[in-house]
């Protein structure tokens, strides 16, 4: 009781007022591991993400294969694992076999999927060559729109085959002996969409998708396959998930999900409530894989790959120089309520890619003299550094709001991560109240807490804020070391409103 009292006593001498909010952390509360793969990315041919963007032949900027050096060290910084390609929409139109050999022999064709023209300058060996550089994995998308199950079957011949067979011979006299061993594949993208080259109702998807994994698989066991789930979220998007998960479940390791927000209607607090329909799409998901595996001995795991997420909702018609959002501050802290939503969710979430690398809805922006870095890329590359830490459990009592009917939502948005080797605890907490600094105690279960506290904090006065060319300090998060006042296991801490904090917290 007394302990009770001398805490209130401090937080009231500290804030005036009683913490309002508190978090309680159990080590021994863990959900999952996050997975290193959700802190993928895409790479699609569209726009200037690939040509100008990761690949420019000859620039002042590039190396002797072309491949941008500035970006390439931006996209190393930013921690990305796994690199997806080549669509999105354009891959449901793309031919993988124009775009390898000779590079003065391949044809040009009309990018139907965005416009303008594909020279097919960069294509498969270059992608992969691009990976190998950066130490990320390749996550190929097969072409499930207008494509055959015979060229998904021969693509991975062609990058993993060791045996004397055409496609596998075809990529030595390209000037590759080794197989390049591409574990990852997507059968697909959005296909439950209208907007898709070659369309399909579930139905017919699944029997492809269920046709071309099996063809695939046939010339590399050990491949993972990640079937194209839901893009959309209308009327009938259960039901293209069932119908897919029935029929492919035993076959698949991953179904996809894709989610773009935006602030369309200028209103902070609303735009950072985008959580509840991420967690809502998961949950109906993770319940879905569990219905089609009820009653099996050992099913085969299902993961989800959220494998494009981000904010985008400005640079979307014609004209807009395809893709290109000039994110702001506010965009940043949204980063942070979807890698929130991930890691509440790391047991059944294992992939996340951000929708893009460079230029097109991308935290990378350049022209042909350099880049600068847009404000979401600075929590990308904190919230990265959590890879491989085991999600935690933890209790969060938070002031909150709603939005429509919708039931109340904590302002304090909260995950936390534990890295059992450093004894380390990292608290992820989003204060999505516009207008309001929110404190709370911090109460630790397991082991004790040290007053030394790292803190990584987001938080500028104007929600619009941007970063441009020669011009993209302002936005940095601030880092320092706190010397925090340790009672009773615990702390209190003022989280500013508007505002993205990681807490890393020693229990030693
Ligand atoms: O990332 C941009 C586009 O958004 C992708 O091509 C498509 O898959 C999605 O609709």
């Amino acid at each position: 009781m007394r302990m009770i009292l001398a805490f209130l006593s401090l937080a009231t001498a500290i804030y005036g007022q009683q913490p309002e909010a508190r978090i309680k952390i159990d080590t021994e509360r863990t959900i999952g591991e996050v997975h290193p793969y959700m802190f993928g990315n895409f790479a699609e041919h569209l726009g200037r993400v690939i040509y100008g963007g990761i690949y420019e032949e000859g620039g002042p900027l590039s190396d002797a294969q072309g491949y941008r050096r500035d970006t390439m060290k931006a996209v190393q910084d930013l921690g990305v694992t796994i690199l997806r390609w080549p669509g999105g929409n354009f891959v449901s139109g793309y031919n993988w076999k124009d775009g390898i050999g000779p590079k003065d022999q391949r044809p040009a064709r009309p990018d139907y999927a965005w416009g303008g023209v594909e020279t097919n300058r960069f294509g498969t060996d270059e992608f992969l060559q691009y990976c190998e550089r950066l130490g990320v994995a390749p996550y190929i998308c097969i072409n499930a729109g207008l494509g055959s199950i015979e060229d998904a079957r021969n693509w991975v011949e062609y990058c993993n085959g060791d045996r004397k067979t055409y496609w596998a011979d075809l990529r030595r006299k390209n000037g590759r002996e080794k197989p390049y061993g591409v574990k990852v594949w997507g059968l697909g993208n959005e296909l439950d969409g209208s907007w898709q080259m070659g369309h399909k109702n579930a139905e017919d998807y699944a029997k492809f998708a269920l046709e071309a994994g099996k063809a695939m698989r046939w010339n590399d066991a050990s491949i993972k396959l990640i079937a194209s789930g839901s893009s959309n979220f209308g009327a009938d998007w259960i039901g293209w998930n069932r119908t897919v998960l029935e029929k492919t479940a035993g076959l698949i390791d991953y179904i996809s999900l894709h989610t773009y927000i935006g602030n369309r209607e200028n209103d902070f607090e609303r735009f950072l409530a985008a959580s509840q329909n991420i967690e809502h799409y998961i949950r109906v998901v993770q319940g879905q894989i569990e219905a089609v595996q009820s009653g099996q001995r050992n099913p085969r795991p299902i993961y989800i790959a959220y494998d494009e997420w981000n904010v985008w909702y400005r640079a979307r018609g014609e004209g807009d120089g395809r893709l290109e959002e000039i994110y702001n501050y506010e965009d940043a802290l949204a980063m942070g309520m979807f890698f929130n939503c991930f890691f509440r969710h790391a047991d059944i979430v294992k992939m996340a890619n951000l929708a893009q690398l460079v230029n097109g809805i991308a935290p990378i922006f350049t022209n042909k003299a350099g880049l600068f870095l847009q404000p979401i890329y600075f929590p990308i590359a904190e919230y990265g550094k959590q890879r491989g830490n085991m999600s935690l459990d933890l209790l969060v009592r938070s002031p909150t709001y709603s939005v429509d009917n919708r039931p109340p939502l904590k302002y304090l948005d909260v995950s936390g991560t534990y890295n059992v080797k450093e004894g380390v605890v990292y608290l992820n907490v989003l204060n999505r109240s516009e207008k309001m600094d929110i404190a709370s105690r911090i109460d630790n279960v397991a082991g004790t807490l040290d007053g030394e506290v790292g803190v990584w904090e987001m938080n500028q006065a104007d929600l619009k804020a941007t970063h441009t060319f020669g011009d993209d300090k302002k936005l940095r998060p601030a880092v320092r070391t706190i010397a925090a006042a340790v009672d009773g296991n615990g702390l209190t801490y003022n989280f500013p409103k508007h505002s993205l904090t990681i807490l890393r917290l020693r229990v030693k």
